[in-house]
């Protein structure tokens, strides 16, 4: 059948799990009425969704780390860590790359290799192969929510396994997972598998069990312009709620300007908020999370910790629902379980110190989220008149027409023209558009601002120059910045 955003059908979507629940042994042991009675006996404080809800009413930014390791003794290990020295608020499950790209058997013989070693052989936790009772040992493990990180465009058995499993956050969406994490997948595919995804968190709902469902905004971890993250937040909030989500997260990485960063985190919940209410979808809660950096970290300790905490009071002072963590291991790989606490608590220092900063009514934060709304409108409108008022299919088509770009996006069906630069004030702009319809304004707005530093810093604005050396900005070491 042709692509459409229309909510996949009740019988069109029983065929469906079964033949995806018949790829892999573990998926016999998936039955939905029990499963919904796991989710309804535990406690509120254990289910993400209204933990993502209280959240926002108290006003409270929680922390929530990353963390996966390839055996079932090693998961309960490291969540306890997280929970117990970390405090997280919210304790993640990573799943490894075999899972992610749905290599189960590989994954089954990295377990072996695990377990034969001593040592975790894997980037994450299988948890296909491990299946619902042990998902559920982990969910006994740690008195907080879970959510699963699962980093791909195919989360089809991983989805159902998790949920049937206890774990009550899904974070992964079908445009932002598709034109940042997978090369040959088309976005059309992407979408499909990810309305399954959003069908099943509603069928779900529809049986009295909220499950939080989350869009990874921060796309390709490089210098993404807010206004490129938060499209993509509106169009897969668009297409969860279609399929009758009601409980959906958005997610933006750290530019890590101050102002730059509240006014995105308080135009993402704006527009997303704006366009679900123009499609007639007004119940449908989108909190805000932020990411600390998500491009090149230092190899440094010292630097390191200060994104972290700096990073920390980025999310608190605008007014995140939750920030996601990272460590002062970030630059050498997947962190110990004890440098990722860590990174937690530093973080949760610096939301304390920061609670009560606000932005509101500061001029150049004003300027700043008008300038961002400005910049969303119009290409959102492009794509749904694209689409005939149809999301899924607008935005592939505007994929294909240029209409919508992802800078150094990996995947074949997406021009990857646009160039985002930093600017003198350390603001992401946009040096080159590409094929984007942005209003003359807009794209004035942009070049003026990176024209500044290209004059100061005497190097050529039509090159990509300013581009590549806004990637390496970061982790370059710190004695090249110095006078
Ligand atoms: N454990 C902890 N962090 C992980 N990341 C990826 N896999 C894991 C894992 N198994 C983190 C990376 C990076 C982010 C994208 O995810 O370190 O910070």
């Amino acid at each position: 059948t042709a692509l459409t955003q229309e909510r996949i059908p009740d019988d069109a979507f029983a065929a469906m799990r079964r033949d995806n629940l018949a790829r892999w042994p573990t998926g016999a042991a998936v039955d939905l009425a029990e499963a919904v009675a796991f989710h309804q006996a535990l406690p509120e404080h254990k289910r993400l969704a209204p933990v993502m809800r209280r959240a926002v009413a108290e006003g409270r930014c929680l922390t929530q780390p990353r963390g996966g390791v390839g055996t079932l003794e090693g998961q309960k290990a490291l969540m306890r860590t997280l929970d117990r020295d970390g405090m997280a608020d919210i304790v993640p499950l990573t799943t490894d790359s075999y899972t992610r790209n749905e290599r189960f058997a590989e994954a089954e013989a990295g377990v072996a290799e695990s377990e034969r070693q001593g040592r975790s052989m894997l980037n994450g936790f299988p948890i296909v192969n491990y299946g619902v009772a042990a998902a559920r040992e982990l969910v006994a493990e740690v008195e907080k929510p879970t959510i699963l990180l699962t980093g791909t465009s195919m989360p089809k058995l991983t989805g159902e396994i998790g949920f049937a499993g206890g774990f009550s956050g899904y974070l992964g969406s079908g445009i932002a997972y598709t034109v940042s994490y997978i090369k040959e997948l088309s976005i059309e595919d992407g979408i499909r598998n990810y309305q399954y995804l959003d069908r099943l968190a509603a069928l779900y709902q529809e049986h009295g069990v909220e499950l939080h469902r989350r869009q990874p905004g921060f796309l390709t971890g490089t210098n993404i312009p807010p206004c490129i993250a938060i499209m993509t937040c509106v169009l897969d909030a668009l297409l969860a709620a279609a399929q009758g989500v009601r409980n959906y997260g958005l997610e933006l990485g750290q530019c890590l300007h101050v102002v730059q960063d509240a006014a995105a985190i308080a135009a993402c919940r704006e527009l997303v908020q704006e366009y679900l209410g123009r499609l007639g979808y007004t119940d449908v809660f989108t909190p805000v999370t932020s990411l600390h950096w998500m491009g090149a970290w230092p190899y440094d300790d010292a630097q390191s910790a200060a994104l972290v905490s700096w990073g920390g009071a980025l999310a608190a002072l605008g007014g995140a629902a939750s920030v996601t963590t990272k460590s002062v291991h970030e630059a050498y790989g997947i962190p110990t379980a004890e440098a990722n606490a860590e990174g937690l608590r530093m973080t949760r220092m610096a939301i304390y110190l920061a609670r009560s900063l606000r932005l509101d009514g500061l001029p150049e934060y004003e300027r700043e989220k008008a300038q961002i709304h400005a910049e969303v409108r119009p290409i959102i409108d492009r794509v749904l008149e694209l689409g005939d008022g149809d999301v899924a299919r607008g935005t592939v088509r505007a994929f294909e027409a240029g209409v919508l770009d992802i800078p150094w996006s990996p995947n074949r069906h997406v021009r990857g023209r646009l160039l985002p630069a930093r600017d003198d004030a350390g603001y992401l702009r946009i040096l080159d558009p590409g094929d984007m319809p942005f209003p003359a304004e807009v794209r004035e707005y942009h070049a003026e601002r990176l024209r500044d530093r290209a004059a100061h810093e005497g190097v050529d604005f039509d090159s990509p120059e300013l581009a590549i050396a806004s990637v390496y900005e970061i982790s370059e070491e710190l004695r090249r910045l110095l006078p």
